[in-house]
């Protein structure tokens, strides 16, 4: 459904999202995985391409989610395949959002057939880390591989604990990534995971700090455009 209120302020922008979780094959069966419902991303791939953005959303598994209209769709199953995607895709995008929930880790082996129950306890699952999608964006970008003016947006869930709030991890998250914009969502009880709201900051490597209010997940990706829409170079073709 296309809101007139919408601004076409990204008519021919160029828009990498990434979406979704990602899975980590165990077995033939089983995987590593986590609770990202694709929601955020989605709306922000939906959005993007009602203010005139070309869309391509790489996504991963969702809760279910039917692909945005007029938007080009590739989905990925683990963050290998998905570091791949984005790296063909990067190129020719003005900017990148990355709100995807990459598997930190992955098994260091997939079992070619199910891993039986067996008599005694079962052997511990070895894990490797995943590649740092995000880092080598911006990565490639120092390098030259990818256009200077490349907008890179990246996402975090934080927790504060005793050894600081949310926003510090937050800022000290953004300049470890290197990315121009960090959306964060604050997590606790019943926040960001499988909910239709979100609230959280949106941090500019400028140090601009901007709280998103509480409201549902396609307000916070209008803000998140907002921003886009600022920081984009529009020349290029
Ligand atoms: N990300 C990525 N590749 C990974 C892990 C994360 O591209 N292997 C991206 C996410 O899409 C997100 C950002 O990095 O945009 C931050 O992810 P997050 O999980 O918060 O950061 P990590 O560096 O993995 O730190 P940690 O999970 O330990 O907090
Ligand atoms: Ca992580």
């Amino acid at each position: 459904e296309r809101d007139d209120a919408v601004p076409r302020d990204l008519e021919g922008v160029r828009v990498l999202v990434t979406a979704g979780g990602t899975r980590e094959p165990v077995d033939p069966v089983r995987f590593l995985g986590n609770r990202s419902s694709g929601k955020q991303g989605y709306a922000l791939a939906r959005l993007a391409a009602q203010r005139g953005a070309r869309v391509v959303l790489v996504s991963g598994y969702t809760a279910g989610l039917d692909e945005p209209a007029a938007v080009d769709t590739v989905h990925v199953k683990t963050a290998l395949d998905m570091r791949e995607a984005v790296e063909k895709h990067a190129a020719d995008a003005d900017a990148i959002v990355m709100a995807a929930a990459v598997a930190d880790f992955r098994p260091t082996v997939t079992a070619v057939s199910k891993i039986k129950k067996g008599d005694g306890e079962p052997d511990a699952i070895p894990l490797a880390k995943n590649p740092d999608i995000l880092a080598g964006i911006v990565e490639s970008r120092s390098a030259g591989t990818l256009d200077a003016d490349t907008v890179i947006v990246g996402f975090a869930a934080e927790t504060g604990d005793e050894n600081g709030d949310v926003l510090t991890y937050a800022r000290a998250k953004l300049a470890r990534k290197g990315c121009d914009l960090l959306v964060v969502n604050a997590v606790g009880e019943g926040k960001a995971f499988e909910v239709d709201d979100n609230d959280g900051w949106l941090l500019g490597a400028d140090g601009s700090e901007c709280a998103l209010e509480h409201g549902s997940k396609s307000l916070m990706a209008s803000r998140v455009l907002d921003a886009v829409a600022q920081r984009v170079v529009r020349s290029r073709d």
